[in-house]
C-alpha cells in the first residue's frame, strides 16, 4: 500500500504511535540476539550494516485474513546484503518474511529452481533387479562453479558469524524492530551505516479501530480511514543514531518527479545520502543525492556528477550506471549487478564519513 487518498486527520508523531500500538510479541528476543551480535562486532572492530529489504503490510483486521501490501521483492536489499559482506562488514540484514535473502536468492523458486540444480546418479547396473542402495544426488557440471561460489560464501558467513537475519511483516513489526535496533547500533558511533531500502507502508490502521475478526462482505462497499504512519527517517537522524551513516531510498514511477522527490527527502530528514530509483530502471540505474561535501569531493570512476541549480546548490546528484557490456555477463558468467558499484561507493563515503569525525 502506498498511495491511498490522505485522510486529514492530524499524523501520529513517532512517540505517539509507540505509546498506543503495541509491540510485536518477538521483540524482546529478537533484541536479545541483534545485542550480542552487536556486542561481538564491537570486540571485533567490524563496521556493521543495517540493511532493510522487502516491503511492510497492513493487516486490516485482528485476526488477520486482508492486508495491504507494499511492493518490494526485497532484490535490491538481498543483492547488497551480498556485497556489504565482501566489503568486510557486519549485516543485520531485516526483511520482509519470505522475501528474497543474501546466497538463497540465486535459486529462488520461481527463477532458478534449487531442484533443477540436481542430478540422480543410478550406481545400479543391473536395472532387472530392484535397486537396494539409495543412489547418490548430485550437482549437474554446468551449475557447480556458481553454486561452489555462493555456498563458499554463505558457509563463512554462518563460521564468522557476520550477518545477522531478522523478519518483520507487518509496519507495525517494522517500527518497533527498527527503533529497538537503532538503539542498540547507537553505541557503535559512526561505524554503523543505515541502509534502508524497504518499502514502508505510509498508511495503517492503529489497532484501536481494527476489526477483531474478519471484515464481512454483502454490506456494498468497505470504507476504511487509515492515519499516516509517522515519518520515521526522523527520529533515526535526529534522535536513535545521530552519528550513523544513513542512506535511504526512494521509489518513483514518474521520472520527473525522482530528483525533486530525492532533495525533498534530503532537505526535509537531513541525513546523508537519498538513491533514487525509477521502477523500471532501478536494475541499472541509481541516482544518489547528497549535501556537497568532504563525502563526496572524489567520485567512483563509473558516476557522472552533476550540482542541482542555483537553489540547490549544496545538493550534488550521481547517477550510477551499468553499461551495456556490464548487463551480459561478468568475468564469472553472471551478469553484473548494479548492488556492487552502489555498496562500492557508499562503502567509500562511508569511511570518509568515519575519518571526518577524527
Ligand atoms: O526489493 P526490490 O524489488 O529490488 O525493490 C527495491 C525498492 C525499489 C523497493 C528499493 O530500491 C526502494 O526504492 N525502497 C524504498 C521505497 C520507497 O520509496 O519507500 P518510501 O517512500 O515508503 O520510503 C522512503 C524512505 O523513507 C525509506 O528509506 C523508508 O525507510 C523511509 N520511511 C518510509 C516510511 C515511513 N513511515 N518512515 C520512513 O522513514
Amino acid at each position: 500500500m502506498k498511495d491511498s487518498e490522505p485522510s486529514g486527520s492530524a499524523p501520529f508523531s513517532a512517540e505517539t504511535y509507540f505509546a498506543t500500538q503495541p509491540p510485536p510479541p518477538s521483540l524482546d528476543h529478537d533484541m536479545a540476539t541483534v545485542r550480542s551480535f552487536v556486542r561481538k562486532q564491537t570486540e571485533r572492530g567490524m563496521k556493521v550494516v543495517l540493511v532493510t529489504s522487502g516491503g511492510t503490510t497492513v493487516p486490516l483486521e485482528r485476526n488477520m485474513v486482508r492486508f495491504l501490501d507494499n511492493f518490494s521483492a526485497g532484490t535490491r536489499g538481498a543483492t547488497s546484503a551480498e556485497y556489504f559482506i565482501k566489503a568486510g562488514y557486519s549485516v543485520i540484514f531485516m526483511h520482509r518474511q519470505f522475501s528474497l535473502q543474501p546466497f538463497s536468492r540465486h535459486y529462488s523458486h520461481s527463477t532458478n529452481p534449487f531442484l533443477d540444480l540436481l542430478e540422480i546418479e543410478h550406481t545400479n547396473t543391473n536395472p532387472s533387479s530392484p535397486l537396494t542402495a539409495v543412489p547418490n544426488i548430485t550437482v549437474t557440471p554446468s551449475k557447480r562453479e556458481d553454486l561452489l561460489e555462493v555456498l563458499a560464501m554463505y558457509k563463512k558467513v554462518h563460521h564468522d558469524e557476520t550477518m545477522l537475519t531478522l523478519n518483520f511483516a507487518t509496519v507495525n513489526d517494522y517500527l518497533w524492530m527498527l527503533r529497538a535496533i537503532s538503539h542498540e547500533l547507537s553505541l557503535l558511533g559512526r561505524s554503523v551505516m543505515y541502509y534502508l531500502a524497504a518499502a514502508v507502508s505510509d498508511f495503517f490502521l492503529p489497532s484501536q479501530k481494527m476489526s477483531e475478526h474478519k471484515i464481512q462482505s454483502g454490506k456494498g462497499s468497505l470504507h476504511i480511514e487509515m492515519d499516516q504512519v509517522p515519518k520515521i527517517l526522523k527520529s533515526i537522524v535526529d534522535e536513535w543514531s545521530r552519528e550513523g551513516f544513513i542512506v535511504s531510498f526512494k521509489l518513483e514511477t514518474d521520472p520527473a518527479l525522482l530528483l525533486p522527490k530525492c532533495r525533498q527527502a534530503l532537505e526535509r530528514y537531513g541525513h546523508q545520502v537519498v538513491i533514487g530509483n525509477d521502477l523500471h530502471r532501478r536494475k541499472f540505474e541509481v541516482v544518489f543525492v547528497s549535501r556537497n561535501g568532504p563525502n563526496v569531493t572524489e567520485k567512483a570512476s563509473n558516476t557522472s556528477n552533476n550540482n542541482f541549480g542555483a537553489g540547490e546548490s549544496h545538493l550534488s546528484e550521481y547517477w550510477l550506471r551499468l553499461g551495456t557490456s556490464d548487463a551480459s555477463a561478468s568475468s564469472l558468467q553472471h551478469p553484473r549487478e548494479i548492488e556492487e558499484d552502489i555498496v562500492r561507493e557508499l562503502e567509500r563515503r562511508h569511511q570518509l564519513w568515519i575519518d571526518a569525525a577524527s
